[in-house]
């Protein structure tokens, strides 16, 4: 008896993942703006369902104008995105993270056109519960890191020129 609701349990259980990995009850971080998506683990998290789509649907459908025309999706299949765009001077002026409808066969929501600007973009769509919560680049700390290791070469070069007059024999 027992060892049949085990089996039952873990024929549950697998089908259960099976579910997860085609897009079935997936967890995906829901957010808008810089504030809402960079408190880490703290952002919210909701169950994909047809609302959670219409929500990051329309924060990010003057962004990716494909988004406004019907799609050839794959009904109830979903993937969790996250879109950020930063503009040249380091200002992310879209932050959206939330669930899409999974395309149609060879069609990707990071390869849809986007509105064109100057700056950079962070796409990533994927399926996994709260896949999109990914790591936030910070423009300002790459900026910093990249001017410390340029001063530090500097010094280097400093350094290795005055060892260079030290050991050459004085003539
Ligand atoms: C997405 O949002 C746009 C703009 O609000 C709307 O025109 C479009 O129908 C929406 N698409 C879906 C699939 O809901």
């Amino acid at each position: 008896m027992r060892y049949y609701a085990t089996i039952r349990a873990a024929s549950v259980l697998v089908g259960l993942l099976a579910l997860t990995k085609t897009g079935y009850g997936l967890d995906c971080d829901l957010c808008y703006g810089e504030e809402d998506c960079s408190l880490g683990l703290d952002v919210p998290v909701v169950q994909c369902d047809e609302e959670a789509v219409q929500l990051t649907n329309g924060s990010l459908a003057s962004f990716i104008r494909p988004l406004r025309n019907a799609l050839p999706t794959k009904h109830h299949h979903y993937e969790c995105v996250h879109v950020r765009a930063t503009s040249v001077s380091g200002h992310v002026f879209l932050f959206t993270r939330g669930c899409v409808h999974q395309l149609e066969e060879g069609r990707h929501f990071c390869s849809l056109p986007h509105a064109a600007f100057q700056g950079s973009l962070e796409c990533v769509a994927c399926v996994g519960d709260r896949c999109n919560n990914v790591p936030v680049r910070q423009e300002g700390s790459g900026a910093m890191t990249r001017r410390s290791s340029l001063i530090s070469l500097a010094v280097c070069s400093l350094l290795a020129l005055s060892l260079f007059t030290l050991a050459a024999p004085h003539s």
